[in-house]
């Protein structure tokens, strides 16, 4: 199978050998205390060098006690939706969006809005107007969960006088924004725009990122960073559900970090994912039909295609699979679902060099001859 359905790093990304050195460090270094509970809000050492870090690469002032480790940040979705969302409430999404956001949300059964994105991200004035309007109605918006950089499924980000923007209406319209950083630091290019968070005079955003796509998702481990009082009572709810992240994690996400593992790793996989989405989208330029249209990513791990045919793409994966190629049909990112029926997400960080351009041929091959023909 050529697998451009899943977000797994490339096997080459993990830095098996540092971590190899790192666990003996920690082990040696920390004894048993590697192995024992830490503190719920995450092992003090871990988030000694995460305040440092986040400094450093997204421009956030944070203090230890605004931050909480999380088991991946897809548990800091979790706890902040059941913190901040009761069923029915109203949360907003890009169009289209992470899968495993809408699924907590839908989870919560929290009424769902998409707002489409177009190539300078979120389309900030069909938001106002969907705020203004849901005002009229008396409703308020609890939530907007965003990606800025290099967004899942689209490698697309917001463009500076957006983001600026969506701060202000937050704060006019009331609401608490989610910000998704995943990909901030796999971009192509090395300017590296802050964090929304950085920019957040009122408050208002929630940030939360991970070491799995810099490092390792093996290692589960996410963080959040917000108010001192909101981080207290997600640190009650993290606390109900698994006591604490792995100890164990957190003790070599901190070495990670120190060593600049973390730093130099990224270097080296931005140049490998960069080479892996250009051979992907020249695959695309030429063999797909020319009325695509399809993502420029500027990081991250996703391309993003719009057949621009009356078409469902779900059909076109029954026959890919039977090909031997798997990519994520568009409707499974959007709440408008009729929308993105001709989408695709395409995802280059996992299969390897040779098999990218072989499995958007075979795509190319299937949608040229009308999605009818089933493979040889
Ligand atoms: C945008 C985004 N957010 C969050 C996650 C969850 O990652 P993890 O729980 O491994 O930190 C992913 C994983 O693919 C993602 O793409």
């Amino acid at each position: 199978m050529i697998n451009f359905a899943s977000g797994l790093p490339d096997p080459r990304a993990i830095p098996v050998s540092d971590l190899r050195e790192i666990l003996i460090e920690v082990i040696e270094e920390y004894g048993y205390k590697a192995l024992q509970y830490a503190p719920t809000r995450g092992l003090p050492e871990f988030i000694k060098v995460l305040t440092r870090f986040v400094h450093k690469t997204r421009g956030l002032k944070a203090l230890p006690e605004d931050i909480l480790i999380t088991t991946g940040s897809q548990q800091a979705l979790e706890l902040i939706t059941r913190l901040f969302v009761n069923p029915g409430e109203i949360v907003i999404v890009e169009e289209p969006s992470y899968i495993l956001a809408l699924n907590v949300f839908k989870l919560r059964n929290a009424n769902i809005i998409g707002i489409a994105i177009d190539e300078n991200g979120l389309r900030v004035d069909i938001l106002e107007d969907t705020l203004k309007k849901l005002r009229r109605e008396g409703k308020r918006v609890k939530l907007i969960y965003t990606m800025p950089l290099h967004q899942n499924p689209s490698g697309i980000s917001m463009s500076l006088d957006r983001r600026r923007y969506l701060l202000e209406l937050a704060e006019e319209h009331d609401f608490l924004i989610i910000e998704d950083d995943a990909y901030a630091l796999l971009g192509f290019d090395d300017l590296l725009t802050p964090a929304l968070a950085s920019e957040d005079r009122f408050g208002r955003v929630l940030y939360l990122s991970t070491l799995s796509k810099t490092l390792a998702p093996g290692l589960r481990v996410g963080y959040l960073i917000a108010h001192e009082d909101v981080i207290m009572k997600l640190a009650a709810i993290k606390q109900a559900c698994d006591l604490g992240t792995s100890t164990l994690s957190q003790a070599i996400g901190a070495k990670a970090i120190e060593k600049s593992v973390i730093d130099k790793n990224v270097e080296r996989i931005k140049r490998l994912y960069k080479i892996k989405m250009d051979l992907m989208i020249e695959a695309i330029d030429e063999f797909f039909p020319k009325h695509i249209w399809r993502s420029s990513p500027g990081g991250g791990f996703y391309v993003w295609v719009k057949l621009n045919r009356d078409i469902d793409t779900e059909e076109v994966l029954k026959l890919s699979s039977k090909c031997g190629v798997l990519f994520t049909p568009g409707k499974r990112f959007c709440v408008n679902q009729d929308l993105c029926r001709d989408a695709m997400r395409l995802s280059f960080s996992n299969p390897s060099e040779d098999s990218i351009k072989i499995g958007i041929q075979i795509l190319g091959d299937i949608l040229h001859s009308n999605v009818k023909t089933p493979c040889y």
